[in-house]
């Protein structure tokens, strides 16, 4: 039993995740998982008609659900920033969501940009802090449109932040590493005094991991790593701003926007769920976007709630279709939106026919 906050959000948000939730209802019925849908009207149809942009009855009645399913925020008829603070970054701080999960696993071979690296060498998860650091938000300006102006951006690391999230790392390599091993990837050398918290903290929690290996690079040398020797990855962990910057790179090694997802997580309270990319406003309504992303993310989702064989099954299909080109035209195929989610769909059911047939064999 889970009940899932279903938020479509603006522009292709809607198109995209229709998809993934064709996949959730085939699941849901054939394995009888509870999960309940209610979808909530956010964005900027409802800021336009309203000024509502996340009433607080709202925020309230999401305290009560399980985990959030999101399409994208964001439209050229509203103030840019407005609704992405006001939703997407709300959700994230009001639910606590410290942990922001990005799987970079390259699914076809032919979309690596890497020569000579393909889908056996690019299959690694950034685990990012995702509340604290240089984007707290606390800083100023002193004298500020005068020539002598000065401007702060501080960098918070808590004891209780950096612990929890490298915690979660190292519980999350233990669960589903391959090897297991756990990076940190930080700027000690330099922040003497933020990372070298992070420095002293990976190394105690490292103790209670005595089964997980432990590895450290500079974020400079990471990026570096990431685009030579991807393949000596398994699970990142990182600050803020450095998990925003190597998440991009990560995005484009592993076959682009059109494939990159996140979750937003809070062990203790309610996660989030999303493809990384956009509400295109450029391509939306014409049923072309590409729905990969978030019929993955929904599959992170089903992980999440508990059912990894059935996340499994979603990234096989994905990479069943990538296989057979049932795609969109921006990643080299000819199918519109819905013929992707359908087959993604009927993919899953004749994989899972496969299955009862070989149990009567
Ligand atoms: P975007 O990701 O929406 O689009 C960038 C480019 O990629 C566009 O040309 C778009 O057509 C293409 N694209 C994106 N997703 C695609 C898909 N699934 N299939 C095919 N093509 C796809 O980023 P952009 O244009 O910078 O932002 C548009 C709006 O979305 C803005 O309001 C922005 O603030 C918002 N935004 C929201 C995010 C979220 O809700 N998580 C994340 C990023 C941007
Ligand atoms: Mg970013």
């Amino acid at each position: 039993m889970s009940n899932i906050a279903y938020i479509p959000g603006d522009g292709i948000g809607e198109e995209v995740t229709r998809q993934g939730l064709k996949v959730l209802d085939y699941f849901n019925d054939k394995h009888q998982l509870g999960l309940k849908f209610e979808k909530f009207d956010l964005g900027a149809e409802r800021y336009l008609r309203t000024g509502e942009i996340m009433p607080d009855g709202v925020l309230n009645k999401l305290e009560t659900f399980d985990a959030i399913y999101l399409g994208a925020v964001g439209d050229p008829r509203v103030e840019p920033g407005l609704l992405e603070k006001g939703i997407l970054l709300k959700l994230r701080f009001y639910f606590d969501q410290y942990i922001n999960l990005r799987p970079i696993k390259l699914y076809k071979e032919e979309f690596s940009p890497l020569k000579g690296k393909g889908v056996k060498d690019i299959n690694f998860t950034v685990v990012r802090e995702n509340t604290e650091g240089i984007y707290a938000g606390i800083g100023g300006f002193l004298k500020k449109d005068t020539p002598d102006e000065v401007a702060t951006q501080e960098m918070i690391s808590t004891r209780k932040g950096v612990d929890r999230i490298i915690k979660y790392a190292f519980e999350y390599a233990q669960k589903f590493g391959k090897e297991p091993k756990l990076t940190v990837c930080d700027k000690s050398n330099v922040l003497t005094y933020a990372h070298n918290l992070w420095q002293r903290a990976f190394k105690a929690m490292g103790e209670n991991y005595p089964d997980v290996a432990q590895d450290h690079y500079l974020v400079d040398a990471i990026t570096m790593k990431m685009v030579r020797n991807p393949e000596i990855f398994d699970v990142i962990v990182t600050c803020n701003i450095f998990g925003d910057i190597i998440t991009d790179l990560g995005a484009e090694i592993q076959g682009g926007m059109g494939m990159a997802v996140s979750g937003n997580i809070n062990p203790d309270s309610i996660s989030m769920f999303e493809p990384v990319h956009g509400s295109a406003p450029d391509i939306a309504g014409q049923n072309i976007a590409n729905p990969l992303a978030a019929v993955l993310a929904a599959a992170m989702m089903l992980q999440q709630l508990g059912h990894p064989e059935l996340a499994e099954k979603t990234e096989a299909a994905v990479v069943d279709a990538l296989s057979k080109n049932m795609i969109t035209g921006d990643i080299g195929g000819d199918l519109s939106t819905d013929e992707v989610g359908d087959y993604l769909v009927q993919s899953i059911k004749t994989n899972e026919e496969g299955e009862n047939d070989a149990e009567w064999d």
